[in-house]
């Protein structure tokens, strides 16, 4: 290689290091910008979601976690099944799944400088899953799906929400989500068992709607 073409080599890999590097933050500057708001926590000035609509999605998701942890307590307590010991050992890791759940996007309201609300007062309002009964176990295992599908499109659409503006949140709801996949995975799987005419059901999700709908397989 000749001296000129080492050289050439030598300014464009030096120009593209001094390209990546305007890329990055002025250290000085963004130390300047985080100070001025140091009671703020987590949150610097460089957070570019409302910290208003934030908050509003992680109290609906806190109220629809603590929903969902009373519904499956309720219908562990209502089971009585010739399977009763696996259904409610299901039911109780779900409620379980659910607290930790809870426990998480409260963690991370109060990071972002908000308060989980866990005032009874108006709950289901606030709540993206509701709170459904039923009088046989098929009942409560088809509320119980629906309650899943619904958190499972919510947490789709706030994973999109927080898309690349706040990545920790997302990644929070991703794992979440993959959570939520499983329960109603497993409820479908166990409702199939006990009243096979239910199939493996199918929602449907129309625009921004959460309408659900339990379609039996092959209709
Ligand atoms: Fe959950
Ligand atoms: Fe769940």
């Amino acid at each position: 290689m000749s001296l000129a073409e080492r050289s050439a080599m030598f300014y464009a890999s030096e120009s593209a290091y001094a390209g990546s590097m305007s890329m990055l933050s002025d250290v000085r500057q963004v130390a300047a910008r985080v100070r001025e708001s140091m009671d703020a926590g987590a949150v610097t000035p460089y957070y570019p979601l409302p910290l208003e609509s934030v908050h509003g999605v992680l109290q609906g998701a806190i109220a629809s976690e603590i929903i969902c942890v009373l519904r499956y307590q309720q219908h562990f307590y209502m089971t009585t099944s010739v399977f009763q010991d696996p259904i409610q050992g299901m039911l109780k890791e779900h409620w379980e799944d659910e607290q930790g759940h809870l426990g998480r996007i409260a963690e991370r309201m109060k990071q972002l400088g908000g308060i989980p609300n866990f005032n009874p007062e108006g709950l289901s309002e606030r709540a993206y899953a509701q709170f459904e009964s039923g009088h046989s176990l098929s009942e409560l295992l088809r509320q119980d799906l629906i309650a899943e599908r619904i958190v499972i499109k919510m947490y789709s659409d706030i994973v999109r929400f927080f898309g690349s503006g706040d990545p920790v949140s997302r990644r929070l709801f991703e794992d979440i989500l993959k959570d939520e996949e499983d329960h109603a995975d497993e409820i479908a799987d166990l409702l199939f068992t006990i009243d096979p005419t239910s199939g493996k059901t199918v929602e449907r999700f129309e625009g921004d709607s959460t309408f659900v709908s339990l379609g039996v397989a092959g209709s």
